[in-house]
C-alpha cells in the first residue's frame, strides 16, 4: 500500500563530498507500510524552485521497530544538493513504497552475489540485511572509480563477505568489479545495481554461467507511478515502465536490454 508521508529528518550523515545518508523517522501515530528491498521512494524537494519533480531514491535501510527509513544519496544536481542541506527536524515529504523489489525467497544456505557500483550500492544494503536474516550466504562486491566513491562500505561487513574494487587501485582489487576474483565464484543468484554498462556486463556473465540474475534499473523518472511513460525500458515482453514494473527485473526477460 503506497502512502504519502511527512517524515521527520532524524539525522543526516555526510560521508564525503559526494554522498550523504538521510535517516527519516515515520510519525509514531501510524505504522510504516511494509517495504521490500529494491523498492524506492519519491522525495519532494522543497526550497529549490527549479526542481519541480520528486526525485526517485532507493530504500537503503528500514527499521520497522524504530519507524525509520534511510536513503543513501549521491549529489549530482540541484535536487540532491538541496536534500544534502536538510537538517535534523526538517520535514521530508515522501511517496512510498514504489516499484517491485528484489526476489529474496532463496533457500537458506544459497549463495548470492550482490554487485553494486556508485549510487547503485544504496538498495543492496537492505537487500543484504534481509538475505542474511534468511540464512543466505552473501558475497557483496562493491566498486567505484576511487575509494571515496564507495560510501558506507564497512557497514556491509556484518551481512556477508565484503569485496571491493576500484579503477585506480586505491582500495581493494584494482579494476572493474567483473575482474574481481570473487565475481567468477559459483553462485545461485546474482543481484546488481549501478551504472548500466556494469549491470549489462554482470547480467551477460550470469547468463553465460546459467546463474539467475536481477538488475535494478535507474532510468530517468517523472511521475514514478506508471502514468507518464518517461521511464520505459525495452524487455523481451515489450516496453515496460521501470517505475511500476521494475525497477528490479529478472534478466531472463531482458535479453534485448542486455545485448544492446
Ligand atoms: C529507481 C531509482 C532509484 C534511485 N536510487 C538512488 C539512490 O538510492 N541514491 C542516489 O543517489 N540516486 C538514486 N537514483 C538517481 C537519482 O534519482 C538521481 O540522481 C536524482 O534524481 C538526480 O536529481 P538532481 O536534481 O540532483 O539532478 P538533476 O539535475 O535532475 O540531474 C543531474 C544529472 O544527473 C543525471 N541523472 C538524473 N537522474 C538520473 C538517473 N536516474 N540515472 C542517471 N543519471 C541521472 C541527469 O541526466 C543530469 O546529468 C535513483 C534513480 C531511480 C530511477
Ligand atoms: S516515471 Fe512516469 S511512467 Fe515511470
Amino acid at each position: 500500500m503506497k502512502e504519502i508521508h511527512d517524515f521527520k529528518l532524524l539525522a543526516s550523515h555526510r560521508h564525503s563530498e559526494h554522498y550523504f545518508t538521510l535517516v527519516l523517522r515515520h510519525s509514531p501515530l501510524s505504522p510504516m507500510p511494509p517495504v521490500a528491498p529494491g523498492q524506492f521512494v519519491e522525495v519532494k524537494v522543497d526550497g529549490e524552485p527549479d526542481v519541480m519533480l520528486r526525485r526517485p531514491i532507493s530504500v537503503h535501510d528500514v527499521d520497522p521497530e524504530a519507524g525509520t527509513l534511510s536513503l543513501l544519496v549521491q549529489v549530482v544536481g540541484k535536487g540532491t544538493r538541496r536534500l544534502s542541506l536538510l537538517t535534523e527536524g526538517d520535514s521530508v515529504n515522501v511517496v512510498y513504497p514504489l516499484g517491485h523489489g528484489f526476489s529474496v525467497d532463496l533457500p537458506a544456505a544459497s549463495r548470492a552475489l550482490l554487485v553494486g557500483g556508485g549510487a547503485g550500492i544504496a538498495p543492496l544494503f537492505y537487500l543484504a540485511k534481509v538475505l542474511k536474516a534468511k540464512g543466505v550466504d552473501c558475497t557483496i562486491l562493491l566498486g567505484g572509480r576511487t575509494a571515496d566513491l564507495i560510501p558506507v562500505r564497512d557497514e556491509f561487513s556484518p551481512f556477508g563477505t565484503l569485496c571491493l574494487a576500484t579503477d585506480d587501485g586505491s582500495l581493494g582489487h584494482k579494476g572493474l568489479v567483473i575482474s574481481h576474483p570473487a565475481f567468477n565464484a559459483p553462485y545461485d543468484m546474482i543481484y546488481t545495481c549501478g551504472p548500466t554498462p556494469m549491470m549489462k556486463a554482470v547480467a551477460r556473465s550470469a547468463a553465460e554461467r546459467g546463474i539467475r540474475c536481477e538488475v535494478s534499473l535507474e532510468n530517468l523518472m517523472a511521475c514514478g507511478v506508471g502514468a507518464c511513460l518517461c521511464c520505459v525500458t525495452d524487455t523481451d515482453q515489450g516496453h515496460r515502465c521501470v517505475c511500476k514494473d521494475g525497477p528490479v527485473f529478472d534478466t531472463a526477460k531482458m535479453g534485448k536490454w542486455m545485448n544492446v
